[in-house]
């Protein structure tokens, strides 16, 4: 068994929680920024291609308490970084501390690396490391001086699924747009819609849901370059996630922006992420959005006016939107932006608020519910279960 951390931005944390608990992994404890487990060394690989939330995946190696330099050099130097790292290892340190004795980051990273080399010298019979072979990212997070020291086992972050070459002017992360979906009460019965889908990566995420595809399927990760992880971990993973793509049909999932350049964008990317068949993009104002489906949900991220002289523009596009609320009655309305007018401007209270981040920007995810779809429109597989479901209005179609 091994521990692991998820990592999570802040307000996903309760989402990457449920992804860990529908892959299989008990006795998670879920901290702010994190979520940590124990699991057979497979799970490494497993992780890193399901996680759809969580920004990287970390082994840890260690948790102490360090108030000093001295302290931190025994505490890292007792660690058993051979059973890691073999003697070719190149292991670069990242050092970070907040509300802690120790405070320098930089001192703090010569420390460590200073005694993983200690460590490995004395074992492996070198006085000088060669640090050629394959890299292992040493992560250490100083919390109210809880030293936690992890090896990164993802390498490029997991919202790097390999599908988005090119974006827009303001892309969500992946793993952001993921967590957005995953909070609303949408399922693969019911139709998706983006009407400010930029480079497609809503609609994308929402599709690769639908079809149970794993967002990792397409990249590699750090840790398959690790000698004492076996080759057939990954290729298992990898086979168990292509046989768990669903191939039955899914209900409309839709994207559509203003931009016409952006929608090729967009295009491109399903294709890459292999989901091209099942997201129809448009170039629509969104002013213009509508649809004769039933129990629909939009998810979108429409522009936030953050510039000077956009306000008003911005407040004439939330009124429009308010609009298609009125037209689309029976549908669920989830909104990410940072502009707190939007319940004013649209004309509705939002059923519930939750503060995000898109990347530095504080955010609120604004959502409205619509009615509750009949039963026929409740989706038979767990992916879909919304991850708070305990509103008020519940348009729990998604639950089990
Ligand atoms: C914040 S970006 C969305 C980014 C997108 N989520 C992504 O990951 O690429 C906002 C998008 O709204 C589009 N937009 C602006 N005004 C619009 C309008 N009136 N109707 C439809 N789209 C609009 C912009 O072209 C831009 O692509």
């Amino acid at each position: 068994m091994v521990d692991l951390i998820a990592t999570a931005a802040f307000g996903l944390e309760a989402v990457v929680d449920r992804e860990l608990e529908r892959l299989g992994y008990a006795d998670r404890v879920v901290e702010d920024g994190k979520v940590t487990f124990s699991a057979p060394e497979s799970a490494i690989a497993r992780c890193n291609l399901w996680l759809r939330s969580a920004d990287r995946l970390l082994l840890q190696v260690g948790e102490f308490t360090a108030i000093d330099f001295g302290e931190l050099f025994d505490r890292v130097e007792a660690l058993p970084w051979e059973e890691w790292l073999p003697r070719d290892a190149a292991f670069p340190v990242e050092v970070r501390a907040v509300r802690s004795a120790i405070r320098s980051q930089r001192n703090g990273q010569s420390i460590v690396k200073k005694a993983i080399a200690t460590r490995l010298g004395r074992r492996y019979g070198l006085s000088q490391l060669p640090e050629t072979g394959s890299t292992y990212a040493v992560d250490v997070a100083i919390v109210a001086d809880t030293v936690t020291v992890a090896i990164d086992t993802s390498g490029d972050g997991l919202h790097k699924r390999g599908y988005r070459k090119t974006a827009g002017a303001a892309p969500l992360k992946e793993t952001l747009a993921a967590g957005l979906v995953q909070l609303s009460y949408w399922n693969r019965d019911r139709t998706f819609a983006d009407p400010f889908c930029g480079s497609g990566t809503l609609p994308i995420e929402a599709a690769l849901i639908a079809r149970n595809h794993a967002p990792g399927l397409g990249r590699a990760f750090l840790a398959e370059t690790w000698p004492h992880l076996p080759r057939t971990a990954w290729i298992e993973a990898r086979d168990e996630a292509r046989d768990a793509i669903l191939r039955d049909p899914i209900a409309p999932v839709l994207g559509s922006d203003i931009d016409m350049g952006v929608i090729a964008t967009a295009r491109r990317n399903a294709e890459a992420a292999g989901v091209a068949k099942d997201v129809r993009f448009s170039n629509t104002a969104a002013a213009e959005f509508g649809s004769s489906e039933q129990f629909g949900c939009v998810v979108c991220n429409p522009p936030y006016g953050e510039r000077i002289g956009e306000q008003r523009e911005i407040e004439r596009l939330y009124r429009s939107l308010g609009d298609v609320f009125l037209r689309l009655p029976s549908w669920s309305f989830y909104v990410l932006t940072s502009h707190q007018g939007l319940p004013d401007l649209v004309k509705r209270r939002a059923d519930r608020r939750r503060k995000l981040y898109n990347g530095r920007i504080e955010c609120v995810y604004y959502q409205f519910y619509g009615p509750r779809p009949p039963k026929p429109h409740a989706s038979k597989i767990r992916e879909h279960r919304p991850v708070d479901g305990e509103s008020n209005r519940a348009d729990d179609g998604a639950a089990e």
